[in-house]
């Protein structure tokens, strides 16, 4: 079976990463959405509300499953024995960071390739910090994520920014 590994810390799932997800799945048997645990970044959401979020939109493509992980994704890819590893490339500003995992991972097991898929023009500019942010400020992002991340978002962020000014007007 043709499997493939996309890795993020979707924090929370955009848009853009749904299209690299839908583009994935049609091109490989199976696709592990693995939701990377993280410790170098401060994710709003828990690793189990990103892969909740992440399997309530992912849940009508069959072929697609979620997963977390911890550590090197290299030897997540290998315990999982799957060989091809994805990842998005909106612009050319992604490029450097992303070569430069590319052949890190390279170094570390050559027997995985990675596989670099352009999402949609209409989500090159897309970014989770970007998302979280209009959220923050009571912004629309519904051309952003879908629904059930929206609603997550709001939960989550509007309480916050409608304390804190209850607190400044204080
Ligand atoms: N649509 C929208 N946004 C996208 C996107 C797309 N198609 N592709 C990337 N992004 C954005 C994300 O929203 C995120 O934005 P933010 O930083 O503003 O929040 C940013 O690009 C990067 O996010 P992501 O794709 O989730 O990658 P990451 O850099 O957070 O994590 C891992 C990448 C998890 C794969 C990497 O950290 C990893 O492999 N960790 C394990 C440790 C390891 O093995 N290290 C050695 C390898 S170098």
């Amino acid at each position: 079976m043709n499997a493939a590994i996309y890795p993020g810390t979707f924090d929370p799932l955009t848009f853009g990463h749904l299209d690299v997800i839908e583009r994935a799945s049609r091109i490989f048997d199976r696709l592990i959405v693995a939701v990377g645990v993280n410790a170098s970044k401060e994710p709003l959401f828990t690793i189990q509300e990103r892969m909740d979020l992440v399997r309530e939109v992912v849940a009508p493509l069959a072929n697609v499953e979620v997963d977390s992980f911890d550590g090197l994704l290299v030897e997540y890819c290998r315990r999982k024995q799957v060989h091809a590893l994805i990842r998005g490339l909106r612009a050319f500003s992604d490029f450097e960071y992303e070569f430069q995992m590319a052949l890190t991972n390279r170094k570390l097991a050559p027997e995985i390739e990675t596989i670099f898929l352009m999402p949609k023009e209409t989500h090159s500019y897309l970014s989770s910090s970007m998302v979280r942010g209009i959220a923050a400020m009571k912004g629309n992002i519904e051309e952003f994520v879908p629904p059930a991340v929206r609603e997550a978002l709001e939960r989550r962020v509007v309480p916050r920014v409608i304390r804190n000014d209850a607190a400044s007007e204080e």
